[in-house]
């Protein structure tokens, strides 16, 4: 697996991949975008991704139907020029070029950017002992300003978040709402379990519908799981049985502990351990990765 980065509809190495410093996704963050991973050549609920793609286009007024190129036949032919292996592929569709104004009207078409880049696998010690987590002082965007349901690329917010959380030695950021009710990480959605239920902030609460959210709590409640998605309250979540984050680079891996406090004396809870048992067998059997458990992960 070689990286590879398509401009609309032109493959590349990274060096020799250009986008113009007046497109609008570098001049105001005016884009959108989705992180896709493959099991081998095949990539996992792509559907789902390519939906929320264009939902989040629609959203901000980037003309999704108006793309230089077929996204996902571009998708395809990108992946195969990176050759075989488990893939991340970012795909971001930006407003496009234009004068240096707010001003759309001359704004051309949208600028579509695949890169393909060789999976970034979870480090062992994070699927067997967890991440950290801490609460920051960054609070998610209001829903009523860039709506976090919408995935843009627009990434201050969640970068500053991310960096408050290293200074903290921590993996992952948690942040709040406006409301100080918890909301998500800056890439990841949070989970608890708390007396056998398992619980999850609801799409209110300001947060990405994650597509591994989606999976976890379709899962969770066929294996007849008592979950909910609730308000949850920082005390919460550091008070937690159980917890742990989810995302489609790092699937669902338990949080070790939260501001410092061990959660389950800083070992995967039952619970945990379980559903990733169910994410690896449904992205395994969906992909067709092969029988050997637990391979998506090694
Ligand atoms: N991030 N919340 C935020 C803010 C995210 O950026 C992400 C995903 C998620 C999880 O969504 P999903 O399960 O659909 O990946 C939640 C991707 C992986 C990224 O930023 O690359």
């Amino acid at each position: 697996m070689q990286e590879r980065i398509n401009v609309n509809g032109s493959i590349s190495l990274p060096a020799e991949a250009a986008v113009s410093p007046l497109d609008r996704g570098f001049l105001y963050g005016d884009s959108v975008y989705e992180t896709i991973r493959t099991y081998g050549e095949t990539p996992f609920r792509l559907g789902a991704h390519l939906d929320r793609l264009r939902r989040s286009a629609e959203r901000v007024g980037i003309p999704y139907e108006r793309a230089p190129v077929p996204i996902e036949t571009e998708f395809f032919r990108t992946l195969q020029a990176a050759g075989h292996g488990d893939a991340a592929i970012r795909i971001i569709l930006s407003r496009g070029i234009g004068p240096v104004s707010y001003e759309t009207a001359e704004v051309g078409a949208p600028t579509c950017v695949i890169h393909v880049r060789p999976f970034p696998r979870p480090l062992p010690r994070h699927i067997n002992e967890g991440v950290d987590v801490a609460i920051v002082g960054v609070v998610r965007n209001s829903i009523y300003a860039l709506d976090p349901a919408i995935k843009s690329s627009n990434l201050l917010n969640n970068f500053m978040a991310w960096a408050e959380a290293r200074r903290l030695r921590a993996d992952e950021p948690i942040l709040l709402n406006g409301s100080g009710q918890v909301a998500e990480g800056a890439s990841s959605n949070v989970f608890l379990v708390k007396e056998g239920r398992l619980l999850t902030p609801p799409l209110e609460a300001g947060i990405l519908q994650g597509i591994t959210r989606d999976l976890v709590l379709d899962l969770a409640r066929r294996a007849g799981i008592d979950a909910g998605e609730e308000p949850l309250r920082p005390e919460d979540l550091r008070a937690a049985d159980e917890a742990f984050i989810t995302s489609t680079l790092r699937g669902i891996l338990p949080v070790r502990r939260c501001d410092g406090w061990p959660i389950r004396e800083g070992r995967p809870g039952p619970m945990t351990i379980r559903l990733m048992g169910m994410y690896d067998k449904v992205a395994q059997e969906e992909t067709n990765a092969g029988s050997e458990p637990g391979a998506s992960r090694k």
